[in-house]
């Protein structure tokens, strides 16, 4: 057991944040090695409780849960950054291109050591990330999350049709490899299978069925796509299958909306659609930078709020244009200025840390293992520095309350402010 004093910040079943100024957090192995959360709060009362056990103080420093990406693409780790006119021409002149690549193996291994170390160089400790089509690309990320403990979700993509040689796969034999590779990575450790058609327009009907097989075979794995991000996709979408309600409609039609399935952007949803969501128990992945670069719209908050679907944050790296969790939350924050009522949302900076924490977890089927610093969960946190540069030191030290002091971090903080990563299993 080993415990840590400092501030801790972490999350109430209500979505507020709880901060203690100088809290201890108490961390200890479980029966299988992993290392939870045994105790946190005031310094004060909580210390006496635990004499002569070790204790790290970090004055100055915040403690917080590490950040959960929703939605994040290995392969575009290289093609941050590629302007396009809009999602189809930068799939196509950017995205396809660069995922051919990862039929190589080597090239696979190369770029899933870099991803992976600099997710936690910026905070992240979960994710649920796409690879490219093929199946080297999923063992290769999976072996290095594998090899940095780290809780990590990922899937084959499958896309048999309307995309170029390289990447284009069989249908049957697509099937037979995403079901190979549940066998193989699902469960392992801390790593989970997710279950990754493209998005429709990439998959035929077959693969569609065949997908919505093993989601009902496999229920503990995840699904994960893309829906209803840019009008051009809707439109494509619409044509391809002509008798389904909506685009998200599509999904249901082949058994992939269901808990732990979740879908990347859903900005251009009727009511009907965010029901659906809702009654399936189907979440969605918010990817506010992506959707910022891309031109591709903005999440309606408020009614996803008013129907009642799950939802939280995500990078989508590399339409998204930064691995820092403080970057997404800043763009969500806009979004929500935005929004689609008038006047926009002012989210709160509670509520975006949340929806990248703790409510991100929940999302994922997560909820009590990651994403927070209560008892029982995963001690995979962070060590924060408020003072990481001249003007977020000048900002804290003017804070007058939680909310200042976190919103001055969702403004300025980035990769500098996150001092130290710590994974729950011992290296
Ligand atoms: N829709 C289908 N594929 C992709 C992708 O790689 N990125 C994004 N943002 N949307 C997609
Ligand atoms: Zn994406």
């Amino acid at each position: 057991m080993k415990a840590y004093r400092a501030s801790i910040l972490r999350f109430a079943p209500d979505h507020s944040a709880i901060f203690e100024e100088d809290g201890l957090l108490v961390v200890g192995p479980d029966a299988s090695g992993t290392r939870r959360v045994q105790a946190v709060g005031p310094y004060r009362t909580l210390g006496p409780k635990y004499p002569g056990l070790p204790v790290e103080h970090l004055p100055g420093r915040i403690l917080a849960p590490g950040f959960v990406d929703m939605h994040i693409h290995y392969p575009q780790t290289d093609i941050i950054g590629s302007p396009a006119d809009g999602l189809l021409p930068w799939l196509e002149n950017y995205t396809f291109p660069a995922e051919k690549q990862f039929s190589a193996p080597a090239h696979a291994e190369e770029v899933a050591r870099f991803f992976v170390a600099e997710l936690l160089r910026n905070g992240v400790t979960t994710a649920l990330a796409f690879a490219t089509s093929h199946p080297a690309s999923v063992n290769a990320l999976f072996a290095e999350a594998q090899k940095n403990h780290m809780r990590l979700i990922t899937g084959k993509v499958l896309q048999d049709r309307n995309s170029p040689d390289g990447v284009r796969d069989d249908t049957e034999q697509s099937l037979l490899d995403t079901e190979a590779l549940i066998q193989r990575w699902h469960g392992v450790d801390r790593l989970g299978y997710a279950i990754t058609p493209r998005f429709a327009p990439t998959s035929t009907p077959a693969q569609l069925r065949g997908a919505g097989a093993l989601a009902a075979q496999y229920p503990e794995v995840w699904v994960q796509s893309h829906v209803a991000e840019n009008l051009g996709e809707i439109a494509w979408a619409k044509e391809l299958f002509p008798d389904a309600r909506s685009y998200l409609g599509v999904y249901a039609d082949f058994g992939l909306l269901r808990p732990r399935a979740v879908y990347a952007h859903c900005i251009h949803f009727d009511d009907a659609d965010r029901a659906l969501m809702r009654d399936t128990g189907t979440v969605a992945a918010i990817s506010p930078t992506s959707n910022l670069f891309l031109g591709s719209g903005f999440f309606d908050y408020e009614g996803a709020d008013r129907i009642g679907f799950g939802y939280g944050l995500a990078s989508d790296v590399g339409g998204g244009t930064s691995f820092s969790p403080f970057h997404t939350m800043r763009a969500a924050y806009y979004v929500g200025r935005e929004g689609q009522t008038k006047p926009g949302l002012s989210l709160s900076p509670q509520n975006l840390w949340w929806q990248h924490t703790a409510g991100a977890a929940k999302a994922l089927g997560l909820d009590g293992v990651v994403g927070n610093l209560a008892v029982g969960c995963e001690a995979d946190f962070l060590v924060l520095n408020p003072q990481a540069t001249p003007l977020l030191a000048r900002k804290a030290a003017r804070a007058q309350s939680l909310d200042e002091l976190l919103f001055g971090l969702i403004i300025l903080a980035d990769d500098r402010a996150v001092e130290r990563t710590v994974i729950s299993q011992a290296k």
